[in-house]
């Protein structure tokens, strides 16, 4: 592989190999928001490259091209899937990230296998990079690479993007390898968070875990930067929240096959007065137990009736092996059961759920053809399906129902906002959608889509790399409690 002017640090890949039954294997589109918003950043760039993992095990995989970018996977052993990715980062930091929905568990093998494949990406991205390359390193499976890579490289300009939320300082200090991390991560030359709250959580550890000397003032949207002096650099700390590609999905809602297929499939869910939409990875965060026992109650006091509304629950899997997660899907599922067994006539389910991940043109039809579109997190770095949502709504007046605990909420202030936790008023939510008036929707609608059209995904990673290749702000007052 030839050496890299920019390259893209992920986890994964944005494609995942896939094992068929017959021993043949194949490409997919990998889940996640991650690849969604990246994967148009780097089709973009010239001389970029991308160093992931490619999804499966013990995969002796070569670089390859696949739609204009530059794949270098590195491999991780069966062990290293257990311990590093569904153990450490999806079983200690996802859950410590997310206001502890779930209880993280905190294991030294999990850990030191962290610090392995940390290194080991590291390794891979000083071989790839050119002199004076720009590196950006994505998410928190990665969060000790900065460090690890500017002491292999010195001469690399080191970026760093947490795509999840920050957590509060009470939680972050579980972890026993706390400092560690905040260390890894001020290996980096900027540091962003989707939040300005995140951004700040992290001035604070970097004052009082690792000692440094850091800015005071308040962290903005994609200004104000904070600064950290680790030794003779300044390490910048800002917020630069993530979007989507909003222009291209709104000309694909628009295409005649789309709005063709979105009635299609109105007619096929039996022509309801509504269709209620969730789109989730199956991930506890998101909430989709929370919007099923707020219409299971909503349909139990008669406020909904079910030969009126359908719910679509679209859900890709997730993490299939992680016990949370397999926990999870079980109870959803009984749910769904239920409120089927209770409410649904035959051939009529009230709950549509599919387990699988769908194309994305036909994506594009369910956004266009729900009325009403459920994101409830309970905890969400962004969320970008709610972004993908108003994308899709041209002139029509979709409602959208948001979780107050998404980033997303923090732009999308016209949505149906509700408190995940409070049942009631997620039911409240609700019910206001969907009784709202067309021009109050369509008004509240115009004004998300001015948001999401003119901050799109090109917009965030311009802001990101332009603080990242400009050189530090002057005049910062920089304090050591
Ligand atoms: P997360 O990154 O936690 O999965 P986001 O909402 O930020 O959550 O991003 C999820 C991405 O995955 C979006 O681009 C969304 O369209 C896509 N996605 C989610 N569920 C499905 C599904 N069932 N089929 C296809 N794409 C999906
Ligand atoms: C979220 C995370 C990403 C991750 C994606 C899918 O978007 O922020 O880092 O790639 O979920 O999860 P997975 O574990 O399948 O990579």
């Amino acid at each position: 592989m030839t050496e890299s002017d920019f390259i893209v640090v992920a986890n994964r890949l944005p494609i995942d190999l896939e094992r068929l039954p017959d021993g043949s294997s194949r490409w997919k589109r990998s889940p996640g928001g991650l690849v969604t918003a990246l994967e148009p950043v780097l089709r973009e760039s010239r001389s970029s490259a991308w160093i992931g993992w490619p999804g499966v095990p013990d995969a002796d995989v070569e670089p390859l091209i696949e739609d204009d970018i530059a794949m270098q996977p590195v491999p991780l052993s069966g062990q290293e899937v257990t311990d590093y990715y569904e153990g450490f980062s999806n079983a200690t930091l996802w859950p410590l990230y997310h206001d502890v929905i779930v209880a993280p568990e905190y294991h030294r093998r999990w850990w030191a296998a962290y610090v392995t494949v940390n290194r080991r990406f590291a390794d891979v991205t000083a071989k790839a990079a050119a002199p004076g390359a720009t590196v950006w390193v994505q998410d928190y499976q990665l969060q000790l690479v900065p460090k690890m890579l500017r002491m292999l490289r010195p001469d690399l300009t080191i970026g760093f993007f947490l795509h999840i939320p920050f957590p509060p300082v009470e939680l972050f200090l579980q972890l026993p390898w706390r400092t560690e991390i905040v260390e890894g991560l001020l290996g980096a030359d900027l540091i962003g968070f989707q939040l300005p709250g995140g951004a700040q959580n992290f001035l604070y550890l970097a004052r009082r875990l690792a000692g440094h000397q850091t800015s005071r003032g308040s962290v903005g949207l994609r200004s104000r930067l904070g600064e950290v002096q680790v030794g003779f650099r300044k390490v910048r700390v800002g917020a630069f929240p993530i979007s989507i590609e909003s222009s291209r999905i709104d000309e694909i809602s628009k295409r005649r096959e789309v709005r063709e297929q979105a009635r299609e499939l109105r007619t096929e869910l039996g022509n309801p007065r509504t269709i209620l939409l969730g789109v989730d990875r199956l991930d506890y965060t998101k909430g989709i137990d929370v919007r099923l026992a707020a219409i299971e109650e909503l349909l139990a006091d008669g406020d909904l009736d079910p030969g009126e509304i359908v719910l679509v629950q679209l859900a890709t899997p997730s993490r299939e092996r992680v016990d949370s997660y397999v926990r999870m899907r079980a109870s959803i599922e009984s749910r769904v059961g239920r409120i089927n067994g209770e409410y649904g006539r035959v051939g009529r389910p009230v709950v549509h759920y599919h387990h699988r991940p769908v194309a994305r043109n036909e994506l594009i039809a369910f956004f266009v053809a729900a009325d009403v579109m459920l994101v409830t997190p309970l905890r969400d770095g962004m969320n970008l399906v709610a972004k993908e949502y108003v994308a899709c709504q041209g002139d029509r007046g979709g409602r959208l129902v948001l979780s107050e605990f998404t980033g997303a909420a923090h732009e999308l202030r016209q949505a149906y906002l509700c408190n995940p936790y409070d049942l009631d008023g997620v039911k409240h939510a609700i019910l206001s959608a969907l009784t709202d008036s067309p021009e109050d929707a369509r008004r509240r609608m115009r004004a998300m889509r001015r948001q999401v059209l003119s901050f799109d995904v090109s917009r965030w990673a311009a802001s990101f790399l332009r603080a990242l290749t400009v050189g530090p702000e002057a005049g910062h007052t920089l304090v050591r409690d």
